[in-house]
């Protein structure tokens, strides 16, 4: 079942303003809308207020939706899962949200939804010095690979990447 359209609005809203475009790490409408057809993606929507919306279900066919959540969406994040593990693919709040503890709650509840749907292993990749990874950090995601020069900014330099787990004990 396709995604509500409000909810690709709602992500790419937010995608428009949190992700700098040095980095070419957004998505576009499509990818996303095309990634929510998969049944193996799932995502979340965050409130201003910490509301979390309803996400994609993986074992019932109701509608999945951004009810409760009001004319404002802070943040969301976008998974996938292969197996027992889940890879966090996008997560980001708008940047006049930050620092409120609203992406602390969205990856609390990214855990926590992976956790309940059997994931043994959570993983995720971003920028050497993201200051995400204070965050990450503090959840319990280790680094456990690297890639160099990975990322390519648009005045060509080049970062690594870091891949993080977190094993679900
Ligand atoms: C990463 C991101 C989602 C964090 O969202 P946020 O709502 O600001 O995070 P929180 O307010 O919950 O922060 C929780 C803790 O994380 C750490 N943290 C978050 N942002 C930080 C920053 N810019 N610098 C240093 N530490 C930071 C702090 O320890 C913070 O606790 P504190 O505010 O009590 O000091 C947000 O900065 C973002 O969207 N960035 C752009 C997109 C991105 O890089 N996504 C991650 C891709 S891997």
């Amino acid at each position: 079942m396709p995604p509500p359209l409000d909810d690709v609005d709602r992500i790419m809203d937010v995608m428009e303003c949190a992700f700098s475009p040095e980095y070419g790490e957004a998505w576009n409408r499509r990818q996303v809308s095309d990634s929510l057809l998969l049944g193996t993606v799932h995502y979340a929507l965050i409130g201003p207020d910490g509301t979390i919306a309803p996400q994609h279900p993986e074992t019932s066919d109701a509608c999945p939706s951004a009810g409760g959540l009001g004319d404002t969406t802070a943040g969301f994040y976008l998974s996938r899962s292969v197996l027992d593990e889940e890879e966090l693919l996008l997560f980001a709040i708008a940047p006049e949200f930050r620092r409120r503890g609203l992406g602390r709650t969205l990856l609390i509840h990214f855990i926590i939804n992976a956790t309940e749907r059997g994931k043994k292993r959570l993983f995720l990749e971003m920028r050497h010095n993201n200051p995400a990874g204070v965050l990450y950090a503090a959840h319990g995601f280790r680094p456990i690979g690297l890639r160099p020069r990975y990322y390519r900014t648009l005045n060509g330099d080049r970062l690594d990447a870091i891949t993080q787990e977190l094993v679900i004990e």
